[in-house]
């Protein structure tokens, strides 16, 4: 008897980089206002008046190893997941590998660095960037050893596990869109409510926990794209 494996339907297919691409830009739009809000007063060393941004502007070597190569990394790595991309320009991805994966690698151990420290979502925030910061780690430090090895099926997998983590940063936004919005309903206001650190911290559990399963769905679900 035949095990029957289900498989993602072509139209999800279609649709993830549609989906990735949503997320990318949901991330390169929140590290623009980062640089667009901090910058001035980093050169200028003056405070900001919210205490969200003060963090940022207070350490910005920890923010901003964080930010500029995970910004690198995000923009990189789905050509690099891109079969086509892989087996015509082999070389490329591979001279191109490793500076995305350094540039993940700086990104993950900056997320520890400053957002355990200095988490505005307080202790749910530091926890979730505690398990998921080192998944992230894990995973690309099992996606270099399995390619070290020549095991390419594998490294591809890790890679697609560390990506789903990535990612996740875009869905955490989403999150807390989506509970401005209900404390705006709630409260009967004009315009969305700040984000509440609670919020902030459990935005950080969902969306992590969420990327890191659909990575999972993903691996089993699409085998002939990841094997
Ligand atoms: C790899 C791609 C990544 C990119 C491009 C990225 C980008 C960013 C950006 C733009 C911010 C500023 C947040 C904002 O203003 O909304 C941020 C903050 C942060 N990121 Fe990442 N990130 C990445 C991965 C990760 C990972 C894997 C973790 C670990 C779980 C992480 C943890 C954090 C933390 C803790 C903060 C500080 C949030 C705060 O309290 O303000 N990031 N990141």
């Amino acid at each position: 008897m035949t095990e029957k494996v289900a498989t993602a339907s072509p139209r999800l297919v279609r649709r993830a980089p549609v989906a990735i691409g949503v997320l990318v830009t949901i991330v390169l739009v929140f590290a623009a206002m980062r640089v667009w809000l901090d910058w001035p007063n980093i050169l200028a060393g003056t405070t900001p008046g919210d205490d969200f941004a003060e963090r940022y502007v207070a350490h910005p070597r920890l923010a901003y190893l964080h930010i500029a190569p995970g910004v690198i990394y995000l923009l990189g790595a789905p050509l690099q997941l891109s079969r086509r991309f892989r087996t015509q320009h082999y070389d490329v991805h591979r001279r191109l590998g490793r500076v995305l994966l350094s540039c993940a690698f700086v990104a993950g151990l900056f997320a520890l660095l400053f957002g355990v420290p200095h988490a505005w979502g307080g202790a749910p925030e530091a926890a979730a960037t505690v398990v998921f910061g080192s998944w992230f780690l894990a995973c690309l430090a099992l996606a270099f050893r399995a390619i070290r090895r020549k095991d390419v099926r594998l490294h591809r997998r890790w890679m697609i596990r560390a990506f789903a983590v990535g990612i996740g940063i875009g869905t955490i936004r989403i999150w807390v869109g989506i509970f401005e919005g209900v404390e705006q309903t709630l409260s009967g206001g004009t315009t969305p409510g700040t984000p509440d650190p609670t919020m902030f911290g459990i935005a950080f559990w969902l969306a992590f926990t969420m990327h890191v399963a659909l990575g999972e769905w993903w691996l089993r679900r699409a085998p002939a794209l990841t094997g």
